[in-house]
């Protein structure tokens, strides 16, 4: 039998050590940690340590995800490298430099930059260059250091990120299963919805972008907040749909964790009892495109995907964007 399908082989996550909780946050904004729990259900998140960046976060997850799959890093044929805060503005890519601190000699490697929907696109992609047949070993990792494109002076953003890596190993098996559908969207319509001003060829850094904090996240959360609770049941039912499933054949869903109440709404629409739905949000907030592979790792860690299980995953953000997937877990 030939290696027809794709299995996530490995898995691995990184959390910077520093935690901050919402009383520290108290300290810097007027915020309350009542009031980031009851919006958002974040308690605490990490934040990356001045050395640290969203390379060596990417590489710190990406070393267990490996050693789990049995893959050497010479192994690797492509590292793709989700993000939105890559090291370098534009280029070299995040992917290179991951490529080169693993000693992934022989991967070609990329970025993929969708907002906090970016895992969601690479982990899609990343399974399309095994199931042409192209490739074997393919790695994607989402790393993200949101707490350096965050206005620590803004308390409508910055109580809701933190900075993580999380880590994929997609192999070429005859296992039957992997990825059985996906969908993938975009509605650039809400661009300004969610966007960082400067810094890009569309208004390069200056005096006069530095001082208008015009560098930093900029967001509008209650927009955001209706596209999310749109989307992610809408697209899980489609890529369901596409995979000729139903919720009723769901054991987990992963979604993007960017607030518990969008979460719930989400979960009520799909009529999933909770156990079904996973969340990690108290303990990291919205880490942006490490989301997703850091909560995957906890449920598996936990024992909560198995063998044969029907797994969905959603991301989505900035673009506005989303992806969905549908695994079952081989
Ligand atoms: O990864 C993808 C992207 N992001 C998201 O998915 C985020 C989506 N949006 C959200 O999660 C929510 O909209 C937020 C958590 C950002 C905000 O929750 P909300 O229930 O939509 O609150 P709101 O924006 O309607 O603000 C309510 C009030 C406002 O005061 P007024 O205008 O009613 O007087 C805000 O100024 O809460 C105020 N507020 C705060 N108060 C204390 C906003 N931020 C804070 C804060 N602490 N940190």
């Amino acid at each position: 039998m030939s290696d027809s399908s794709v299995r996530i082989a490995g898995w691995g996550k990184y959390l910077p050590q520093r935690v901050v909780d919402n009383h520290e946050l108290e300290r810097m904004v007027d915020t309350s940690d009542d009031w980031i729990r009851a919006r958002s259900g974040i308690v605490e998140r990490r934040i990356a340590a001045p050395e640290e960046t969203t390379c060596s976060m990417a590489v710190r997850a990406a070393r267990p995800a490996l050693d789990m799959a049995g893959v050497e890093a010479g192994e690797l044929d492509l590292i793709i490298v989700a993000t939105g805060t890559p090291d370098h503005p534009g280029f070299p890519a995040t992917g290179s430099l991951v490529q080169e601190a693993l000693g992934a000699t022989r991967a070609g490697a990329f970025d993929v930059g969708a907002g906090c929907g970016a895992f969601g696109y690479g982990l899609v992609i990343g399974a399309q260059f095994i199931l042409t047949g192209a490739q074997r070993n393919v790695l994607v990792v989402g790393s993200d250091a949101m707490s350096r494109v965050i206005d620590w002076r803004d308390r409508t953003t910055c109580v809701l990120f933190g900075d993580a890596a999380g880590a994929v190993v997609l192999r070429a098996t005859d296992r039957p299963g992997g990825l059985l559908s996906f969908v993938l969207g975009s509605d650039g319509c809400g661009a300004p919805k969610l966007y960082v001003p400067a810094g890009g060829s569309k208004q390069p850094a200056s005096h006069e972008s530095v001082e208008a904090r015009a560098h930093f996240l900029k967001m509008d959360g209650r927009d955001v907040f209706r596209f999310a609770t749109r989307v992610i049941p809408g697209s899980i039912l489609e890529a369901l749909d596409r995979a000729g499933l139903t919720t009723a054949d769901l054991d987990l869903v992963i979604p993007h964790q960017a607030n518990i109440r969008i979460i719930e709404h989400a979960r009520k629409k799909l009529e999933l009892p909770p156990e079904r739905v996973f969340t990690n949000v108290d303990k990291y907030g919205n880490t942006s495109s490490a989301s997703i592979p850091v909560a995957l790792c906890e449920a598996l860690e936990q024992g909560r995907i198995v063998e044969g299980d029907i797994v969905a995953m959603c991301a989505f953000g900035a673009g506005l964007c989303w992806a969905s997937a549908i695994w079952k877990w081989n």
